[in-house]
């Protein structure tokens, strides 16, 4: 076979720009999440230099800039698939990519090296906004949404003009909503409750309504591309989704609401509409595996001798994301959201086992399995196999990740029965709890399991550089 070794469209090439930009954060991420680590372990470490609240900060702030490019990365990296046509006004789409990273390596440094301000509005404007995961500055904000907004005119008449399937009209949909929802997070108030009733608009309503979406909308082409499913019945399952995520996603909300100052009644509503939120999730889950075995099925009783897929990475990739969806957002979200478990579980580390393993499981997944979908395209490989360094960076990442949440979770545990349940959760109480050794013991496993992960991203990057130049791997 020939390989090209170039993209077919622009639009393409442009997305792998932000898929590499992706991958620089994301290892910027996982380094600051080390840093944060050992100092829960030796709270000595580079005292004066990073603290840990901006050791944290950068790591969440990292988190969500990357899985951000690497969005925008896929829906241009599928957008002139789906559409047939080039994306239109791809020029100034360039032009925005420089701009959104040049925007972004600033605020980097700035949280690096300036990282604090007065408690002045200038300090909002130009160094740190003080919103978690949402840190950048009011001017970079302002930048972002210039981008953001070019971003999602250049994809509406795209669709205007080329073919519009099922998943871009998803997509388009979404994209509004995403980019409607930033703007929640731009404005400040002096009230801390008011203040956090808009900021979780972005937080939760991204991350369990628009993303999730965006995340049916990525799997729905990449089963499409790789196993060759039936659109008819990928589509279908993807407006069930959409409907089913709106639907709790939105009012789940409310599992945010319970205790900063917001009327009790999203006790009820927060309860009721949360609890419904990994229904979804589970439909996501069995989308991925039925679509796939039905197809293979079918194609076997067709007397199709190779019925594999065509991109074995991607394709473990996004299975892995059907368990991981399922498991770190429903599961492990289920476990805390009544506000019955709430009142104890809150703010412990319970929390943060779930919002790895969600993030990971429901995003960092599918992101990867799009890097691997660009790779392919890159090097007109029609059938990419996976490499040992796939297998690691697929084993060391994932089994990693699964650690880091059992050990916060034990942590978590210990903190609701020690801290919470027996202490009644005072301030001193939760020093107490700080220093039991299953917390000690918990804190050690995660800095280990960080380490693994990290090993899993090297293979990662090393896989993503060189699997679509080994001829081996392209027949
Ligand atoms: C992929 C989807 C999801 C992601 C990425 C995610 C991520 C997160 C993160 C990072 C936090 C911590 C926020 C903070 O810093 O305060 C959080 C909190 C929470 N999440 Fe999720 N989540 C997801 C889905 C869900 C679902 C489906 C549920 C319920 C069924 C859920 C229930 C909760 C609850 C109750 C909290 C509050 C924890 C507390 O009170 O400390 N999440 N989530
Ligand atoms: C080398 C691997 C990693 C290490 C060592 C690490 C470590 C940490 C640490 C120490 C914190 C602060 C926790 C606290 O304030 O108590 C944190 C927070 C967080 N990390 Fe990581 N992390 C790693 C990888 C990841 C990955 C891959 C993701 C997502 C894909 C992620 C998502 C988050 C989130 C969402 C929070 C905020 C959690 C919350 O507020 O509840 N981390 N991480
Ligand atoms: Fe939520």
């Amino acid at each position: 076979m020939q390989r090209q070794n170039s993209f077919k469209y622009e639009s393409q090439r442009l997305a792998s720009w932000y898929f590499t930009v992706a991958v620089i954060l994301f290892g910027a991420q996982l380094l600051l999440g080390l840093v944060a680590a050992v100092q829960f372990i030796y709270p000595s470490f580079l005292y004066d230099v990073l603290d840990f609240s901006v050791a944290r900060m950068i790591h969440i702030n990292a988190l969500v800039v990357w899985m951000v490019y690497a969005i925008i990365g896929s829906v241009y990296y599928l957008l002139p698939e789906e559409t047939g046509i080039e994306t239109v006004g791809i020029g100034i789409a360039k032009i925005l990519f420089w701009v959104l990273t040049i925007a972004v390596a600033i605020v980097v440094l700035v949280f690096l090296f300036i990282q604090i301000g007065p408690a002045k509005t200038s300090t909002i404007w130009f160094i740190n906004e003080g919103r978690e995961y949402l840190e950048a500055p009011r001017w970079a904000d302002i930048g972002i949404v210039v981008v953001v907004v070019g971003f999602v005119v250049n994809t509406f008449l795209t669709a205007i003009k080329g073919r519009r399937t099922g998943v871009i009209t998803v997509i388009l949909a979404d994209l509004i909503a995403l980019a409607g929802l930033y703007l929640a997070g731009m404005f400040y108030t002096d009230n801390i409750a008011m203040d956090q009733y808009w900021w979780w608009w972005v937080i939760h309503l991204w991350v369990e309504a628009t993303w999730e979406v965006l995340v049916g909308a990525f799997a729905a082409y990449a089963l499409i591309k790789i196993v060759g499913a039936k659109r008819q019945i990928v589509e279908m399952w993807l407006w069930i989704e959409v409907a089913m995520l709106f639907g709790s996603g939105i009012l789940g909300l409310g599992h945010h609401y319970f205790w900063i100052g917001t009327p009790e009644y999203w006790w009820e509503i927060g309860a009721l509409f949360s609890s419904l939120e990994p229904v979804p999730l589970i439909g996501m889950f069995v989308h991925v595996l039925y679509d796939w075995g039905k197809d293979k099925g079918e194609r076997m009783g067709e007397g199709e001798e190779d019925v594999t897929s065509n991109n074995t990475p991607a394709l473990v990739w996004l299975v892995i994301n059907g368990f991981g969806n399922f498991l770190g957002a429903g599961v492990w979200g289920f476990f805390h959201t009544l506000p019955q478990v709430n009142i104890y579980t809150h703010g412990t580390q319970f929390t943060a086992a779930h919002g790895h393993l969600a993030f990971f499981g429901a995003y960092a997944t599918i992101l990867i399995a799009m890097f691997y979908m660009a790779i392919q395209g890159k090097n007109g490989i029609k059938k990419l196999r996976a490499t040992f360094a796939s297998k690691m960076a697929i084993f060391l990442l994932s089994f990693g990740m699964l650690g880091m949440t059992v050990a916060l979770t034990i942590a978590g545990y210990e903190q609701v029965m020690i801290e919470r349940a027996q202490l009644g959760g005072t301030w001193s109480a939760y020093f107490v709890a700080q220093n039991e050794v299953w917390m000690a013991q918990a804190m050690d496993w995660r800095f280990f399991m960080g380490i693994v992960m990290t090993i899993g991203f090297i293979y990662l990057v090393k896989d993503l550089w060189t699997i679509g130049r080994n001829p081996q791997n392209v027949y």
